[in-house]
């Protein structure tokens, strides 16, 4: 009773503290203090800032998807505080609802780049497109690796043409990048094969951690170097991360991290209107017996951040077929295209 009658008398006093905070006492507003780290939040010091890094909620993220009890559990606030701070937390990140007029709007700002192939285009909608991840996967040779070197040469052709005027970044996991390759086709294209290699930026990772920090680094090269970075190559996606955690128990630890890289590629997307084409390889899946008993390595994590997806397979005397498989709002359908000296070409 005793106890229960002190709480009662804590969650008051906190509850009196916590209807001003630091900054509305000094006569300043929500909207001059920008909230970018947790010291920012309404009611929380640094005691309670020690105790929730303990507990591993150590950014705004953290915050904005944790539930109020478990917050005032690890860090001894009440859920009153909690609940101040999960919402400034949210609104510092802009989670939640925007109107179907501001999705439309920024969808206006969508842009494509065309793989080389009408067909293909036609496809997927008249190219690949910004704001959106693109995951193209099949078996090897199908021309994963292909498109990726023929978009680093398209997304540099002028808007009229199909391209965005812009860089490309190119991640290889696989030392598939052959420079050669870009020249070859970027001739083909009747474009200066020496002016095309200067925009197209290649780093080669070599482990899942080392792929994933190269995705961190790429807003430097937007931010700092000021380059007009409009496609994000990743070829392949999945190569290190599956050879990496192989077993079965190192699945979710994988997930985790595939998680959080996908984050930072979508959020370049979003950010500066950039396109990402990522290539992956199929498993065989035994346990599907009909339709195609090939699947994409990822997971359904993978699955649901990609706007399009492609299946490649090699079809008679060196066609290739592209099928658009699971789209939010195009027909399914199958393309046919060929690999050629010059390119992607239609078949
Ligand atoms: P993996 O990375 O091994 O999973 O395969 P991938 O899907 O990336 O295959 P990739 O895109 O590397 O395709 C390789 C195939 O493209 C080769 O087997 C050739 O059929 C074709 N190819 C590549 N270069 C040329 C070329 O200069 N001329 C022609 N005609 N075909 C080419
Ligand atoms: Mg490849």
């Amino acid at each position: 009773m005793v106890v229960k009658k002190k709480k009662v008398e804590k969650e008051i006093v906190e509850a009196v503290d916590e209807s001003f905070s630091d900054d509305e006492r000094v006569g300043k507003t929500k909207e001059d203090s920008k909230i970018t780290k947790l010291d920012d939040l309404p009611g929380i010091g640094p005691v309670t800032i020690e105790k929730l890094r303990e507990a591993h909620f150590e950014d705004l993220m953290s915050i904005a998807v944790a539930s109020a009890g478990v917050l005032s559990d690890v860090a001894g606030i009440t859920e009153a505080t909690a609940n101040k701070a999960i919402a400034a937390a949210r609104d510092a990140m802009e989670l939640g609802f925007i109107s179907a007029e501001e999705v439309s709007n920024k969808r206006k700002s969508i842009t494509k780049i065309t793989i080389g192939s009408t067909e293909v285009d036609k496809l997927i909608g008249g190219g690949i497109e910004s704001q959106g991840i693109t995951e193209c996967f099949g078996e090897f040779g199908s021309g994963k690796s292909q498109i990726a070197m023929q978009l680093a040469v398209n997304v540099q052709l002028p808007v009229d043409q199909g391209g965005l005027d812009g860089y490309c970044v190119f991640i290889d996991t696989e030392n598939t990048f052959r420079p050669e390759r870009i020249k070859q086709i970027a001739e083909a294209r009747g474009l200066d094969p020496e002016k095309v290699m200067k925009k197209i930026m290649v780093a080669r990772a070599f482990t899942s951690d080392h792929q994933m920090l190269l995705a961190e680094k790429i807003s430097d090269l937007i931010k700092d170097k000021k380059l007009p970075v409009k496609l994000i190559i990743m070829d392949s996606m999945m190569g290190l991360f599956r050879s990496e955690y192989a077993g079965r128990g190192t699945l979710a630890t994988r997930q985790q991290k595939l998680n959080k890289h996908i984050h930072t590629l979508q959020k370049l997307a979003d950010l500066h209107n950039i396109a990402i084409y990522i290539t992956n390889q199929v498993m065989s899946r035994p346990d599907i017996f009909f339709g195609n008993p090939t699947a994409a390595i990822g997971g359904h994590i993978l699955h649901h951040a990609c706007q399009f997806r492609i299946y490649l397979r090699k079809g008679k005397a060196g066609k290739r077929i592209a099928r658009l498989i699971d789209s939010p709002y195009l027909p399914e359908g199958e393309a046919i295209f060929k690999v050629t000296e010059k390119g992607i070409e239609d078949a």
